[in-house]
């Protein structure tokens, strides 16, 4: 994926890409503010400029992933069956001129190649109940941060929003760090208590089957405390993938947004109140799926419904996929401007800050990592990149 990489950029330069990124989120603060649940309800496909309806009515979710979200498939060449408005072409460029790149400035070796769901950097017990991908992330990240206590003679380590404690139980354990986590979800917390014991214990035994290969020394398993602040996140590159296999499951945003127009008739002062887990919503009917809908938030599921209405509403689904598309494409632009707004901020604060992207972008898009030092890192700093032989 194109994009900018920080470290190339000046101070000055990283000040005036804030002061175009605010330009162009502001611009399009309208897409970025809606919810899609209220796409009929707020008539969100009539906020938009005609010539983008025009250009994109009629669009399948393949042709929206290559043509607005710019991700065609392997040997795949984008094809426009018509001309679009320069705006809408500026905003796809823009989109991905003005984001943070995160593409790595150095070759991961696949440590998948021998077995698929297996780390081969990770030993069995620091691999069990965990999915690769989180296998792959807190290897790296785990190991950054080893570096950087290195580097500097940091020895306490906080991981804020730790969740089971996979990487605070990596680092703790496997790497001999010494960690505090912190998790706003009590049950995560009690989760990751009983996994750290469950760890130790298989270490132990194989400290005593094999006393050479496991690290011996002092165990500090990390330390977890319950804590909460808010925060959310979305991804461009796995939706698009959604888009290019086109599966049902893309209905679920238009069948939700069918159905706050009949909460919104029925109760309105009742705005967009969570439905999560209606199962297998792609096999439903609309009706069926909005009688579901009522029932979860406390309102009569037998509600007299118009069913031509909600009808008419699922032969917009394509609308309610190109609407969300275009909301996802502006997101890599929030996600920069608050990592770049946290880069400028430490740097003011007398910080040498980098942003890294260090996980490999097909594992786990989501991939930079910001890293702030009191003193400066000079060249060690492209040691924290770099993977170990
Ligand atoms: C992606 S998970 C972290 C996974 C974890 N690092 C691991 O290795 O398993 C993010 C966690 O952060 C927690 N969280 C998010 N924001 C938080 C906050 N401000 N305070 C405390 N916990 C938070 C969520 O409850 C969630 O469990």
């Amino acid at each position: 994926m194109p994009g900018v990489s920080a470290r190339r950029l000046s101070h000055e330069e990283r000040r005036q890409l804030a002061v175009n990124l605010t330009r162009v989120v502001t611009l399009y603060r309208s897409i970025l503010d809606a919810y899609i649940i209220e796409f009929f309800t707020d008539n969100l496909w009539g906020t938009l400029p005609c010539s983008w309806q025009e250009a994109l009515d009629g669009l399948n979710p393949p042709q929206l992933a290559t043509l607005l979200l710019g991700m065609p498939r392997e040997g795949e060449v984008a094809r426009y069956r018509s001309v679009w408005p320069l705006t809408l072409l500026a905003l796809k460029s823009t989109a991905y001129a003005l984001a943070f790149t995160r593409t790595p400035g150095f070759q991961t070796p696949s440590e998948f190649l021998e077995n698929p769901s297996q780390s081969s950097r990770l030993t069995a017990p620091f691999r069990k109940h965990v999915r690769p991908k989180k296998q792959h992330e807190i290897r790296r990240l785990g190991e950054l941060v080893k570096k950087l206590s290195d580097l500097t003679g940091c020895t306490q380590v906080v991981d804020v929003g730790s969740g089971q404690g996979h990487l605070s139980r990596f680092m703790s354990l496997g790497l001999g760090l010494m960690v505090k986590s912190i998790e706003g979800d009590q049950r995560l917390v009690e989760r990751a208590q009983r996994l750290d014991q469950e760890l130790l214990q298989t270490l132990e035994k194989e400290e005593k089957r094999n006393p050479k290969v496991v690290q011996t020394g002092p165990r500090h398993p990390p330390h977890h405390v319950v804590r909460l602040r808010e925060g959310a996140c979305h991804a461009l590159e796995e939706y698009a993938e959604r888009l290019q296999k086109a599966g049902p499951s893309l209905r679920t945003h238009c069948y939700r947004a069918a159905l706050e127009t009949v909460i919104r008739c029925a109760q309105p002062e009742l705005r967009r109140p969570g439905v999560q887990g209606i199962p297998r919503v792609h096999e439903l009917k609309i009706e069926e799926y909005v009688q579901r809908g009522l029932q979860r938030v406390g309102l009569d599921p037998h509600l007299p419904l118009n069913v031509a209405a909600l009808q008419a509403h699922q032969a917009q689904e394509n609308r309610v996929v190109a609407f969300f598309s275009l909301a996802l494409l502006l997101a890599p632009l929030v996600e920069t401007l608050i990592l770049l707004d946290r880069l400028l901020y430490l740097q003011e604060q007398g910080f040498h800050a980098e942003l890294l992207p260090i996980f490999s972008p097909e594992l786990s898009p989501r991939n930079l990592v910001l890293v702030a030092t009191k003193g400066p890192l000079g060249e060690a700093l492209s040691l924290l990149e770099t993977e170990d032989s």
